[in-house]
Parts: C-alpha cells; structure tokens; sequence
C-alpha cells in the first residue's frame, strides 16, 4: 500500500503539491519586514526566532542521536539556515548536508548564513515543490523535519515520510519535532488556531497541533519504527555550550528540551 502511494507520488498531479506553501512562507517573511526588521532579519525571524540559540539545540539534539563528521544528512524545510549555520563545523568532506525548502527566499539566506565556511564539504540546498526529496533510495543516514510538519497538512505530512523511508538506507533515521496538543502551550496554540476566521485559514501559516497518538499512527503506517518520543517539555538535550535561551542562560550540564515534541525514527 505504502509503495503503490510511493508509485502515485512519483507521478505529476496537475500543480506542484508544495507551490502553495511557498507563497504562504514568502507572505510570512513580508510580513516580518513590515515590522521594521531588515530584510536578514526578517528572513531570520521567519523560522521562528532564537535563530543562534535553536539552531545549537537542533544541533545538539543531533549530536546526542549520533550525528558525526560522516552523516549524510538531509534538512527538511531547512528554513533561513539556523541548524545549516551550527552543523557545518560537524559535517566532514565525508560527511554531506542537503537542505530543502519551499521558500526561495529562506534558501537565499541559509546560502549566506554558510558562506565562507564550507571548505569541502559537500554543503547543498535545493527549492521543492512537491512533496517529494530529491535523494536516491537508502542514499541518505538521517532526515530531519524541524518545526515543519506544524506548518502543513496531514496528508503531506504521510507523503514527506513516505519519501523519507524511501531514501534513508536501512537502519537510517528521521528526526521530526511536532506542537503535541498533552503541553497546555501547545493546546493553546490550537485553541489560537480556532480563532482564525475559516476564510483566512488558507491564506496563512498555520501552527497544526497534533492530538496523541495523530503523528505516530501516520510514521507508523508509513512503515518507520518509532525509536523515542520526547515530550515537548522533557530535558533530554545535553548542550555541548551554553546557550541563551528566551532571556534565560541554559548551562553545559543542565540537559535542555526543544520546546516542541520530538518523534525519532528508525527505518528497518
Ligand atoms: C518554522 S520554519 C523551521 C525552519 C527550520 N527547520 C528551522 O528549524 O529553523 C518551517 C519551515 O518549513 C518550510 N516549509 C513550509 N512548508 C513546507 C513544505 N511543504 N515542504 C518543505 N518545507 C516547507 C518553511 O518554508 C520554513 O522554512
């Protein structure tokens, strides 16, 4: 069943599955600007702010699941670089980091967040439109999805970990964080969600809150094996430096949580 959806997504569907999440992320960064932040900021901003700070927990997230030198990694919806920035000092040449996104806009700024600092790496970013990840089977160690189920619909939810399971090899991971409606931040969130009026919903960013037990039944039928899920507020990151987190200072020792969900999966 999951390979004839494999089969189907790999066929044209009149537009682009993605096109119109691009648009909605340009919309978004605008509207950053609007707010008088220039235009670095704005595309900064857009992610979700803390852009040094998330970005070192996402890496040492990572780090604690094994990312090395050699990982060939894959960022979905990699945004304006905030993990790009903090894991080109971990992946060696023989490593590699593809970072995929729909906004054209947010991949121009990870491409100057990494400048300079790439050497030999094979460092790579690509726009997508479609729902699909332009990786050969089993090529890829781990494909991570930060922050960004929360922005799109179930059912390209079920196709990015379709295509996930296609390309990592056997024993590869997949790292998603996810808004979980049992933390009363994220119910609120979806209680904020209620109050968009029905005709704007479409013309927005959303914040999806996933009730429990939603994206595990959907990495489940797609074949992944569930490995860990951190709750939103679980302490579980070892920081390998200290960040300074919403005002607050996290020390090297005090394990830290990423403040959204966290599913980890193994393909078997
Ligand atoms: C909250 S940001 C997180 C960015 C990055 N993962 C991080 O943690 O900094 C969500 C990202 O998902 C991207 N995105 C939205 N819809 C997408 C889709 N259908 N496919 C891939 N990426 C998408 C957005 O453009 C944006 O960069």
């Amino acid at each position: 069943m999951v390979r004839l959806f494999a089969r189907w997504l790999a066929q044209e569907h009149g537009n682009p599955k993605g096109s119109g999440y691009g648009s909605l992320y340009e919309e978004h960064i605008h509207k950053h600007q609007s707010l008088g932040l220039s235009p670095s900021e704005a595309r900064q901003a857009a992610v979700g702010g803390e852009f040094e700070s998330i970005g070192k927990l996402e890496r040492d997230c990572l780090l604690a699941l094994g990312l090395n030198e050699k990982t060939k990694l894959v960022d979905l919806g990699c945004g304006s670089g905030r993990l790009a920035r903090q894991v080109v000092s971990v992946i060696g040449p023989e490593g590699s980091y593809l970072g995929l996104d729909v906004s054209k806009t947010l991949i121009e700024e990870a491409c100057t967040q990494i400048k300079g600092n790439i050497g030999n790496i094979p460092f790579k970013f690509q726009v997508i439109q479609d729902c699909r990840v332009p990786c050969e089977d089993n090529s890829m160690d781990l494909l991570v999805a930060f922050s960004v189920v929360t922005h799109i619909d179930l059912e390209d939810t079920f196709s990015y970990l379709v295509e996930a399971l296609r390309i990592l090899r056997p024993g590869g991971r997949m790292v998603v964080s996810y808004l979980s409606a049992d933390v009363q931040d994220h119910w609120d969130i979806f209680l904020n969600e209620g109050q968009i009026p029905y005709e704007h919903r479409s013309q927005q960013v959303r914040n999806h809150v996933f009730m429990p037990g939603m994206l595990q039944y959907l990495v489940e039928r797609a074949g992944f094996k569930i490995e860990k899920d951190f709750r939103a507020d679980e302490k579980w990151i070892p920081l390998t430096e200290p960040v300074l987190l919403f005002g607050r200072d996290i020390a090297v020792g005090d394990p830290a949580y990423l403040g959204q969900a966290c599913l980890v999966l193994r393909k078997v």
